[in-house]
């Protein structure tokens, strides 16, 4: 098996460190056409109490809290989590000077170690799409959640970046295999639905205007799993992305396709219908 149908692959290759997904936000931030930065716009959406405890689920490098320290709610008691001991040591030396404590622990969402009702919140922004046990990671969620909790659930959709993410063909991963298929801006209402009386969905328009190739080559180069980026496969890509840019003008458009999912009301554990999850 190759890439994200390898169990092994998100902890061993993909995530071992927090390289891969420095070079995509850094993409992102240099070529994405909406002057509101998504972190900043996601942070707008959160429904929660100014006191309230928050648990992120796959934190990544702590992107989100970065990026809106100023704005968090100081009475916010914040945990940090994420199945890679590689990217989120990125997150706690990152956020080691943010001036207000934020705690860190490594766990899988699928297997939550915290106690029925912790959290009025959780974040889980663009990782349940990286998950191969979706059904255990939302009723884990929604049971750590109380009540009246809420999660936050950002993703990608159909579509989305399809002019780069084809260019992963040179490197045998079919974009159509994409594990972004399992939780989608399209289908993640329905599944949600399961755990959550309430699902509230926000698009956020965007689109990319790349003027870098080697931005591109290192963009598409960071998703692939290491042994599949021979040199061969990376000339043609090289090659490829050479033509696009020539065929654009001098740079490369990708449309993206975001949202958040807010899920309110969870279903307590026992409660979840009988039907199978839409996963
Ligand atoms: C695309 S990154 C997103 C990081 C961050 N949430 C953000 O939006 O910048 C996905 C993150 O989910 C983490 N991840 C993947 N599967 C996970 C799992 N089963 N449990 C916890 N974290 C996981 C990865 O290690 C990675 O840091």
């Amino acid at each position: 098996m190759i890439g994200e149908r390898d169990p092994t692959y998100l902890r061993s290759d993909q995530y071992r460190d927090s390289r891969n997904l420095e070079t995509r936000i850094s993409f992102y931030q240099r070529y994405a056409t909406n002057p509101r930065e998504i972190s900043s716009w996601i942070l707008e959406q959160v429904r929660l109490p100014d006191r309230a405890r928050v648990l992120e689920v796959g934190c990544g490098i702590g992107e989100f809290w970065a990026r809106n320290l100023p704005r968090v709610p100081a009475g916010w008691e914040i945990l940090l989590t994420d199945f890679s001991e590689g990217v989120m040591s990125a997150a706690r030396e990152r956020l080691s000077r943010a001036g207000r404590p934020f705690g860190f622990r490594v766990a899988d969402v699928q297997d939550l170690p915290f106690p029925e009702g912790s959290f009025d919140g959780v974040l889980a922004n663009h990782m349940l799409y990286h998950v191969p046990d979706l059904e255990s990671a939302l009723r884990e969620i929604a049971r750590v959640l109380t009540g009246t909790g809420r999660l936050y659930a950002s993703t990608n959709g159909a579509g989305h970046l399809a002019e780069i993410y084809e260019l992963e063909r040179i490197f045998r991963v079919s974009p159509d295999e994409h594990e972004h298929a399992r939780f989608t801006c399209e289908n993640g209402a329905s599944i949600l639905g399961r755990y959550f009386r309430q699902v509230r969905f926000l698009r956020f328009d965007d689109s990319v205007i790349a003027t870098s190739r080697d931005d591109v080559v290192r963009f598409v180069l960071s998703r692939v799993p290491e042994a599949m980026a021979t040199p061969e496969r990376t000339a043609t890509l090289q090659a490829k992305v050479a033509r696009l840019f020539e065929e654009g003008g001098g740079q490369l458009r990708a449309g993206e396709n975001i949202g958040l999912f807010e899920g309110s009301e969870p279903w307590r554990p026992g409660t979840v219908s009988e039907e199978e999850p839409a996963v």
